[in-house]
């Protein structure tokens, strides 16, 4: 590859840290990723991915020469020309995102002086730019270019989303940052949209806001359907088909989780309030969704005439298929409210790790479909797992004590399943 290569410091060694690393040093960078974490560092010296995102592993493993790992600051950042800022931004309890390991990489930085950027990656609240330049300064780096550069990857195609973008998005005042950023991308195949910073930010932000309305727009009208008879995968098909509308985020479900679109919506709504106005569109998206599993477990109380006493089996765990993640996965809203029921809750998952404390600890966790299925009074599928598609349904029906099968993902088709007897309830499609 006949490009200038840079050195590149990656502060933060979860989803983003990693994938932007890994893929950076495929772009032919030297990458050093930084994370506090030891046990995170000693694991990737190892050689091993410490979580699941498809394709990042052999990534890793093919520009091993190009990617270190470290718990030391200083080590990351003495060679480097960029910063990029990949932590975690938790939200708090008001909604705010929680900046302090932002704030810590900042300090961490003290003596940099020879940085060319410090780039943002992790999902911040529109300004934070403006309060990132005032804290650089105070630790001496106030020279030191700043620029946004928010991530738009999905976990599970993170590899494939770096690389082939629908865009990367710039946001920097400086141009010798934005000729820079340029650079390090080269190689992306997508195109680059150069603004300011908060306007990065904010693009972000609205991003993902836009695609959890689609979620829970479609949630509604997939109530509506139930009401009225209409198939709601009918409905979206034929409304998608409209090229300003597109086919996308109008699969009705269980509502959305991870570990982005109920923060950052969270984060514009308070964003928002914190600018002295009330985002009301953002506020009823984030109702429903709240409400979207409450009202699975309604269905299906109603359907098994209570749930006291019941077996229930969560078919996925995870917040989606395709990742180990469990960050406000819609299963851990549906465990807590069965069991607050009084229903016996087993769950089974292909790749979920262990997950201790509540809702979890009260759960049976099945190592396969068949000892979840045996003698279980309904089942309830929260994630679509391709497994599940090819699972022998007959023989699964055969081992439980009851018929219930809600398909809170739609993944089944109804016709089939009922054939093999199962009282087959789905969202937003006739039962
Ligand atoms: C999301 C965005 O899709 C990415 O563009 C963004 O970069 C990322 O957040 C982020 O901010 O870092 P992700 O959270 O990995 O990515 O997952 P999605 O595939 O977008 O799914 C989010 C949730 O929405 C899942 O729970 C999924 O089941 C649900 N969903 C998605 C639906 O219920 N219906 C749909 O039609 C689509």
């Amino acid at each position: 590859m006949n490009q200038p290569s840079h050195h590149v410091a990656v502060f933060g060694a979860g989803y983003i840290g990693l994938v932007a690393g890994a893929c950076f040093a495929e772009l032919g960078h030297s990458v050093t990723v930084r994370d506090i974490q030891p046990e995170r560092i000693s694991t990737l010296r190892a050689g091993s991915v410490p979580l699941y995102e498809p394709g990042l592993e052999p990534l890793i493993t093919r520009n091993r020469e190009r990617l270190h790992f470290t718990l030391d600051a200083d080590e990351a950042v003495r060679d480097a020309e960029v910063v990029y800022v990949c932590v975690d931004t938790p939200p708090t309890a008001s909604g705010d995102a929680d900046l302090s390991r932002v704030w810590a990489v900042i300090d961490a930085l003290k003596g940099a002086s020879h940085l060319a950027a410090v780039v943002m990656k992790s999902t911040v609240p529109v300004g934070t730019g403006a309060r990132i330049r005032t804290a650089l300064d105070s630790v001496g780096l106030g020279h030191v270019p700043y620029a946004s550069n928010p991530e738009f990857t999905a976990e599970g195609q993170a590899v494939e989303d770096f690389l082939r973008p629908d865009r990367v998005v710039i946001g920097t005042d400086d141009e010798a940052a934005a000729k820079l950023l340029r650079d390090l991308h080269r190689g992306v195949d997508g195109p680059i949209e150069i603004m300011d910073v908060a306007s990065a930010e904010m693009v972000k932000l609205t991003a993902n806001a836009l695609l959890a309305t689609r979620i829970s727009f479609t949630n509604e009208i997939a109530a509506l359907c139930e009401a009225t008879g209409a198939d709601i995968t009918r409905v979206t098909r034929a409304t998608g088909m409209d090229h300003r509308l597109g086919p996308y985020f109008m699969r009705a479900g269980l509502g959305y989780g991870g570990s982005c679109f109920p923060k950052d919506s969270r984060a514009l709504r308070a964003l928002a309030s914190n600018s002295g106005f009330s985002f009301q569109l953002l506020s009823a998206v984030i109702d429903v969704n709240d409400l979207q599993p409450r009202r699975a477990v309604k269905r299906l109380s109603q359907e098994l005439a209570g749930l006291a006493g019941r077996t229930v089996t969560l078919l996925g765990m995870t917040f989606k298929p395709g990742t180990d993640d469990m960050r406000e996965a819609p299963s851990t809203v549906v465990a807590a409210r069965l069991l607050a029921e009084g229903a016996r809750v087993r769950c089974w998952d292909p790749v979920a790790p262990p997950c201790h404390g509540e809702p979890w600890a009260s759960t049976e966790r099945c190592s396969d479909l068949a000892e979840a299925f045996t003698d279980a009074d309904a089942a309830l599928i929260v994630t679509e797992w391709p497994h599940l598609r090819e699972a022998d349904w007959r023989r699964l029906r055969g081992l439980m004590r009851g018929a219930v099968l809600f398909d809170g993902r739609n993944l089944m088709a109804p016709e089939e399943m009922r054939e093999l007897g199962y009282t087959y309830l789905s969202v937003g499609r006739p039962s």
